[in-house]
């Protein structure tokens, strides 16, 4: 009998605990025994954070870095000159053709294209263009555009340096490693690829 009132007595304080304070509200926040992860340290935006030395919550950039999905950073090689069709390959919306004033096509700028062209665009687009690169081996869907194919071939000038400026599809942005006087070297060279591909 003992026993029975024992065990009615613990199921009763069950009852309450279980039962009791629902909806009820208090003015203290209520005991944790096991507090999970209801309060952690976490760095809210435009706050301060003891967590870093300077003790601010946001962080800059590694230099030489360019956060994903950053449009057109500039290069530190670049300075606020030229004019709009030489830093954007843009005549307002529209793409502009021909090369502007500040760069000299001769065979100079060629060579510097070419070089520039082998390091950062054959990968993917091959030595000559044909976008049959070593990536192409690898990575089938979508196909590394052929840059000696007529369609791109009838590409204005200001495009294809925006492209390389801004990327397109799976191509990622050029303009944080490559500068702009290196962009147009890069256009020429990919000119001449083109017209030396009788396509
Ligand atoms: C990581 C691989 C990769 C690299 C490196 C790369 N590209 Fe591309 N490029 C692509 C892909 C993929 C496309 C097709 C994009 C699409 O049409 O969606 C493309 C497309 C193009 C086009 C055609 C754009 C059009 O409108 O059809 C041009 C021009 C071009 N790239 C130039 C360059 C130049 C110049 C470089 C070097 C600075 C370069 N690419 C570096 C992958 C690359």
């Amino acid at each position: 009998m003992r026993w029975f009132f024992l065990i009615l007595t613990l199921f009763a304080v069950m009852l309450a605990v279980g039962y009791g304070a629902r909806g009820t509200k208090f003015s203290k926040p209520p005991f944790e025994l096991f507090p999970d992860m209801d309060r952690q340290y976490k760095v809210k935006y435009q706050k301060p954070s003891e967590f870093f030395e300077d003790g601010s919550g946001a962080r800059r950039p590694v230099v030489g870095t360019i956060p994903m999905g950053y449009q057109a950073p500039l290069n530190k090689k670049d300075t606020p000159v030229g004019s709009e069709y030489y830093r954007s390959g843009l005549f307002g919306d529209f793409y502009g053709d021909g090369f502007p004033e500040e760069v000299k096509v001769d065979a100079a700028l060629l060579d510097h294209g070419r070089r520039r062209f082998q390091i950062y665009c054959t990968p993917c687009h091959g030595e000559s263009g044909n976008g049959q690169g070593v990536v192409a081996k690898y990575w089938l869907i979508p196909p590394t555009a052929n840059l000696v194919d007529p369609r791109v071939k009838a590409l204005p000038d200001g495009q294809i340096f925006w492209t390389i400026t801004h990327g397109k599809g799976l191509m990622g942005p050029y303009s944080g490693a490559v500068p702009i006087a290196d962009r147009w070297a890069i256009t020429a060279y990919v000119r001449a690829l083109q017209g030396a591909s009788g396509n």
